[in-house]
């Protein structure tokens, strides 16, 4: 039965115009069980018939079938297919990888295959007690003879049957014991009904096969038969895979754990690459968790002084309009019109002035403003002693007045200055309250002084005017201030004939203020993103240099059997696995970053958002994939025997 069928294959290659030739016309074919030895000179074409053989590289012409199915027809991971199910290849260099241990080198075909992981350690266990190998199972390739390692190899080309065996020179870099030993292996697995071939230009191992094929220059040059192939062939049965999603979540376990291995093996470079996604994350993590900090300080100063839920009510069309104090519309009564409306809380009519304040000796400069009794709640404003004015005083234009933090300084310093008199415009006025000092960076500089006295007096008994100067407005909890704001409006334009004020909104204000910083947290997170990005292309940067190194893994692992795509998952599993752990890292170092902040600076503190830190780690992981698909697409888009000659 044919197994092996190749007619008029050529294989050159191309130096500048010249084609050199490495195999001329070959015709050959192989049946099932046969043992054949392709021997020849150095550069006769061996190696590269082997390959041929192997679908590790395809003929420049001719036609190749293999149980009657043409292989240039086959695509790529067909070909994988073969390699992984019905070859097994045995090279004169081993051709291990270094990171895995022994048992992990021959499960690994399996792991293209499919296989679950009890019947690989099954199968792996029985391959290694057969070859004598069962207290070598955990060392790594560097820790093995010679021999041990060609018998390792034997052993990963049977694990998935390896109906036939190529063997490429297999005792060539062994001492004659050890391949004595290999040989005998080799024989065994002939009688147990493999097909062998194999590459030597050792007569006396050529001796062992029942044909012999000679090379020369490229073409045979004899082919004898000592013996017919055995006839009664079993084919081996490929085990049986998990399908389907098993299959897919088997595959993407597997490389998860090659991946994690090859970080493993490489610390330093892994490190170097994650460094970038490291502060890259921790910077965009710590600068938004700055942001978020900064802003709730920002927002409760401005909750702090403007007071939530406040309109107030000025005179003319805006700031700077200079005719403002010529309008002499806004009155008191305005105010009690507006405080008898059911969506106002309380009311402060505000008229101001400026003056010389004396204190026995003492005297400083002030502002005052003429205000009533609810004032203090209307402004959210807090008493450090003394008390509010009492309705009566407002009605009667008592002579009270309550002083702030800064003139309470400025005159008494640390005395009590309740009771004390204090003089405004040739008035005598009668402290009976302070207001504490405002908790805020807002909050008035310290030169700047105010005084607060019932709107009745300024009026009546200080400036001999009626014309408020503004009016503010609380407006009850649960209304909405900008529908409150539209009534006042109609409101007092209905009261006036006219729209000669304008009006601000504490929510217009605290909006405006958050969407600035708001802005401003935005800007620097892209700031920041950009060091992200950096840190990723550091990561493809390093991926692709490690495709480069590890080009001869690549080789292996497809010579064992993995497809491009498997590949692909690899590299792509290892950028990912890389920039996920980084994100983690930059994470925790934002944390540590902001616990240190948090306990040396008072003035604001950081504030870490979950969000933030889902989204750093999801973007860490688009990265990955990002940057990692480049890479990742190169090593599988290696051609298998290119991949392999590399060293
Ligand atoms: N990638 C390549 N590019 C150019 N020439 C090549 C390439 N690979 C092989 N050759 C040439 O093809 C010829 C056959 O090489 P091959 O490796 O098959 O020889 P071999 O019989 O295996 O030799 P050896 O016994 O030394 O392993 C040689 O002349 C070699 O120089
Ligand atoms: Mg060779």
């Amino acid at each position: 039965m044919k197994l092996i069928e190749l007619k008029n294959i050529d294989r050159y290659f191309t130096l500048g115009n010249n084609k050199i030739y490495a195999l001329k016309n070959i015709n050959l074919t192989i049946e099932k069980g046969d043992f054949v030895a392709i021997i020849g000179q150095s550069g006769s074409g061996k190696s590269t018939l082997m390959n041929i053989l192997g679908c590790l590289d395809a003929p420049s012409s001719g036609s190749y079938k293999i149980d009657g199915v043409e292989v240039a027809n086959m695509d790529s991971d067909a070909k994988a297919e073969l390699r992984c199910r019905t070859f097994g290849f045995v090279f004169q260099r081993y051709n291990l990888l270094s990171a895995l241990s022994a048992f992990e080198n021959i499960a690994l075909p399996c792991v293209y295959y499919g296989l679950n992981s009890k019947t690989r350690n099954e199968k792996t266990k029985k391959l290694l007690s057969g070859l004598g190998l069962e207290d070598r199972s955990e060392n790594r390739p560097n820790e093995l003879s010679g021999g041990q390692q060609q018998r390792v190899s034997i052993a990963r080309a049977l694990i998935n049957g390896g109906e036939i065996i190529l063997a490429d020179e297999p005792t060539g870099a062994l001492d004659s014991k050890s391949g004595e030993r290999v040989m005998e292996i080799i024989k065994d697995l002939h009688e147990k009904s493999h097909t062998i071939i194999l590459v030597t230009h050792d007569k006396n191992i050529a001796s062992h096969a029942n044909r012999i094929v000679e090379l020369k220059d490229g073409e045979i040059v004899s082919d004898t038969k000592k013996s017919d192939a055995a006839s009664d062939i079993k084919r081996t049965k490929p085990a049986k895979k998990s399908g389907g999603f098993n299959y897919l979540m088997y595959q993407f376990f597997e490389s998860f754990k090659m991946s994690l291995k090859a970080i493993k093996t490489h610390k330093m470079r892994s490190l170097l690459t994650m460094l970038g996604i490291i502060i890259g994350i921790a910077s965009v993590v710590s600068v938004v968790a700055l942001g978020n900090g900064s802003k709730d300080k920002i927002m409760s100063d401005m909750n702090s002084i403007v007071g939530a839920n406040t309109v107030i009510i000025l005179r003319g069309q805006g700031f700077g309009d200079k005719e403002a104090a010529k309008v002499k519309t806004l009155k008191v009564s305005d105010a009690k019109t507006l405080s008898r409306l059911d969506f106002v809380d309380s009311v402060s009519p505000n008229i101001m002035s400026e003056g010389l304040i004396v204190y026995k000796n003492k005297s400083v400069i002030a502002g005052l403003s003429g205000v009533s009794a609810e004032f203090l709640d209307v402004n959210n404003k807090k008493l450090q002693m003394g008390r509010k004015f009492s309705a009566s005083e407002v009605e009667s234009a008592a002579a009270v007045v309550i002083i702030d933090h800064n003139t309470q300084e400025k005159l008494f310093g640390g005395k009590n200055s309740i009771g004390e008199i204090i003089i405004f415009k040739k008035q005598l006025l009668k402290i009976i309250g302070v207001i504490a000092k405002e908790d805020n960076s807002f909050g008035p500089p310290e030169t700047n002084l105010e005084i607060y006295i019932p709107y009745t007096t300024a009026m009546y008994k200080i400036l001999g005017n009626h014309d408020l100067s503004s009016i503010s407005v609380k407006i009850s909890k649960d209304i909405n201030s900008h529908l409150a704001e539209e009534n006042l409006i109609k409101v007092l334009t209905a009261l006036h004939g006219k729209k000669d004020f304008f009006t601000l909104n504490s929510d217009s204000i605290l909006n405006m203020v958050e969407n600035i910083a708001d802005t401003l947290t935005l800007l620097i997170s892209s700031i920041a993103v950009i060091a992200l990005v950096v840190g990723g292309i550091g990561v493809m940067n390093i991926m692709l240099v490690s495709v480069t190194e590890r080009t001869k893994e690549i080789g292996i692992r497809m010579a064992v059997g993995a497809k491009r795509k498997n590949i692909l998952q690899q590299f792509l599993t290892e950028a990912v696995l890389l920039c996920l752990i980084g994100g983690a890292a930059g994470v925790l170092l934002a944390v540590g970053l902001s616990f240190a902040f948090n306990s040396f600076v008072s003035e604001f503190k950081m504030i870490l958002s979950l969000d933030a830190v889902f989204i750093a780690l999801f973007f860490s992981m688009f990265i990955g994939i990002l940057f990692g698909y480049m890479p990742a697409r190169s090593a599988s888009n290696l051609n298998p025997i290119d991949a392999l000659a590399r060293e």
